[in-house]
């Protein structure tokens, strides 16, 4: 059964009642630019053919109740204002942040929602599925109360109900790629605007996921520690370049004349922020002209630096970035999203197949004893009513 379907009796099943709305984003890659999008900086990333599918109507009754097919409780949440869940219920927060940051933005209050909430993206994998679940549920509600939106505008919205509702100061990234996705094309954003653009995708190429699983226990307070050390070294670094606010205001030689007033941790997640910027430039210039060896020599560049001076990597995405490294028709490989566990990317020629994966996967069995998931992803559309 495809997702539509699969999320239309879903709903039917839960509340006895036909949806009025389907809507769908997809999750994302972050092909390039680590740790930069809060930063100010550039980032390259991929909408991918999986996401979230949500079916959903108003109620009147002031309830506001969910339903997921990957094991989350069923929620149900009554009275105003809306505050964050704690708990089995806190995967409600992703939709109910999303109606507070609507309705700041003009949208008819909402005196209640059902929604049932399907998936074939694996969660915990770095591939955002709370930020598809955010531009699946802006949309559901923009068509349920008939408000317009600019696409800009739903984007930031589920921006907002990730740092302030749900609590993660992520930047715009994730919410950007699901928002502006296109088939056969990366999603190039300046952060600082924001401003999204579309960069082709060479043809030939393909996206492989290697999702270990394993995530840090404590992978949200190192997010947050991460984003506090980039913001203090931007602070430091601020008075050796007038007008200079951002990270992202540096240019690598000027991080390297002004480095010696940072501690030494500090120093090294700005070098690799400021650094990181510059591969994603270079990383446009390199699609632009089919240049996928020197593509691939980028990424395996931003996963060293992840590795050495963000300190966002682990053993196991390190094992499975140097295992690919040797293997023909892989141009390159890196952590793709927030780190510390996670899942790795391999942009591929055709020639590395899913027998080619499996191997990958094997020797990573041999040396951790569980396998990781191998997902072989094409480019997707961003998210839309369906
Ligand atoms: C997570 C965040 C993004 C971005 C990446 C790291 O995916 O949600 O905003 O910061 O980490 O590049």
């Amino acid at each position: 059964m495809d997702l539509k379907s699969k999320a239309v009796s879903l709903f039917r099943s839960s509340f006895g009642a036909e949806p009025a709305v389907v809507t769908r984003a997809p999750g994302r890659i972050e092909f390039i630019g680590n740790h930069t999008d809060y930063n100010a900086g550039t980032v390259l990333g991929a909408a991918i053919d999986r996401g979230i599918t949500i079916a959903a109507r108003l109620r009147t009754d002031g309830a506001f109740a969910f339903v997921s097919d990957n094991g989350a409780p069923t929620t149900t949440v009554r009275g105003r204002p809306l505050t964050p869940q704690q708990g089995g219920a806190a995967w409600v927060n992703y939709p109910l942040g999303v109606v507070v940051a609507l309705e700041g933005r003009g949208m008819p209050a909402v005196a209640g929602l059902e929604m049932a909430v399907v998936s074939d993206l694996p969660p915990g994998a770095g591939l955002s599925s709370s930020a598809a679940f955010e531009l699946s549920t802006a949309l559901a509600l923009c068509a349920l109360q008939e408000f317009t939106l600019s696409r800009e505008e739903v984007v930031k919205a589920g921006r907002e109900a990730e740092n302030k509702f749900v609590g993660v100061p992520c930047g715009i990234l994730d919410q950007g790629v699901s928002g502006f996705g296109k088939k056969d094309s990366l999603v190039h954003i300046d952060c600082r605007g924001p401003v999204f653009s579309l960069v082709p995708m060479p043809a030939g190429v393909r996206f492989w996921i290697f999702n270990t699983h394993k995530k840090h226990a404590l992978v949200d307070s190192l997010y947050a520690t991460r984003h506090k050390e980039c913001m203090d070294a931007a602070r430091l670094l601020k008075p050796s370049k007038p007008g200079a606010q951002w990270l992202a205001d540096f240019s690598p030689a000027e991080f390297a004349a002004a480095a010696a007033a940072l501690p030494a941790a500090a120093a090294k997640r700005a070098k690799h922020v400021i650094e990181e910027i510059a591969r994603v430039d270079a990383m446009g210039q390199a699609l632009k002209s089919g240049n996928l060896a020197e593509a691939g020599r980028l990424l395996f560049a931003s996963h060293e630096s992840s590795r050495t001076l963000f300190e966002n990597s682990t053993p196991e995405l390190d094992f499975l970035v140097a295992t690919l490294r040797g293997v023909p028709g892989v141009y390159g490989s890196r952590l793709t999203g927030g780190g510390f566990g996670g899942a790795v990317m391999a942009m591929t020629d055709a020639s590395f197949d899913a027998t080619a994966a499996a191997r990958v996967a094997d020797a990573y069995a041999a040396k951790f004893t569980d396998r990781p998931d191998v997902l072989a992803c094409a480019t997707a559309d961003g998210a839309a009513v369906v």
